[in-house]
């Protein structure tokens, strides 16, 4: 017979507040369900009787579990020319201005990178752009704080679904067709490959690792899981790692407005550095 779980109210606040300390994602009242219905199948593979035994198998296992459980509670979607107005923003706008300035290196991040499609999509735009130009060295750091959609982002195989919206002419110059075994998949070819390096990072870390600044940094549909307070924190630390009036993208739905002044708004959710 297979089991029913119900997580408590109680429950729930528990488990909440170990989601909002470790990824500062805020999971409202409303949130129960989902939080139940991402859980109850990792209740079923360790054979938990309950969510009150899931909460202290995860204390009493936290580095082992920790990352399966932050993995089962964000929200990954995505997709390749998300919100496409900032990729032409970066077309028309940014990169002919580095490429005046003649610079020898590009440095681009995705923060809250998901399954690749965001920097995968920044890598192409950065080719197209420079096909048949004297190209500088592109690098992309495509960052997350759930382990598996970073995996999928370095195998880089995505289904016929998610490359579907992708112009064909795109999707040949760039992809690898699956055939039998792998027919209705799509990889990513080296050639972009080679420029995007996914890392595992908690963007409400204390600090950050990298030692060099960012042209541009994508950080588009990660902080409306977050309240102000983790906004305010995550603009502060973005801050230094942006170059004098690099550019800083958010998502459609983002406003960064109330919670920091040191970013000026230059389009439709695309943001300049303030000195
Ligand atoms: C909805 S996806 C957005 C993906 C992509 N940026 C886009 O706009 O299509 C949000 C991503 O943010 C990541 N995320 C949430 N909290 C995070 C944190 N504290 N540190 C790093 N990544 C986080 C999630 O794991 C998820 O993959």
């Amino acid at each position: 017979m297979v089991q029913d779980y119900y997580l408590t109210e109680k429950e729930f606040i528990k488990l909440r507040e170990i989601v909002y300390n470790e990824a500062g994602i805020k999971l409202g009242d409303a949130k129960r369900v989902l939080m139940q219905s991402r859980l109850v199948k990792r209740l079923r593979q360790l054979k938990l009787g309950s969510f009150g035994e899931y909460h202290d198998y995860l204390l009493n296992n936290y580095s082992d579990e920790k990352d399966n459980f932050i993995n089962l509670i964000t929200t990954n979607k995505t997709d390749f020319f998300r919100e496409n107005d900032h990729f032409e923003f970066m077309k028309n706008v940014i990169l002919p201005h580095i490429e005046k300035s003649g610079q020898d290196e590009i440095r681009i991040w995705s923060a809250g990178c998901s399954t690749g499609e965001e920097p995968y999509t920044i890598a192409i735009v950065l080719n197209e752009f420079f096909e048949n130009k004297k190209k500088p060295v592109c690098k992309i750091l495509a960052t997350d704080i759930d382990t598996n959609v970073l995996q999928h982002g370095i195998n880089g195989v995505y289904s016929i679904e998610q490359v579907k919206k992708v112009d064909k002419a795109i999707v040949a110059k760039y992809f690898l067709k699956g055939e039998g075994d792998n027919d209705g998949f799509f990889k990513v070819k080296e050639e972009l490959k080679k420029n995007v390096f996914f890392r595992r990072l908690n963007l409400l870390g204390d600090s950050f690792p990298m030692r060099k600044q960012f042209d541009l940094i994508f950080c588009r549909n990660v902080i409306i899981y977050f309240d102000k307070d983790c906004q305010r924190k995550l603009f502060k630390n973005f801050y230094p790692y942006l170059k004098d009036e690099g550019y800083l993208m958010v998502g459609h739905s983002e406003n960064i407005s109330t919670v920091t002044d040191r970013f000026v708004l230059n389009g439709r959710t695309i943001y300049r550095k303030v000195r």
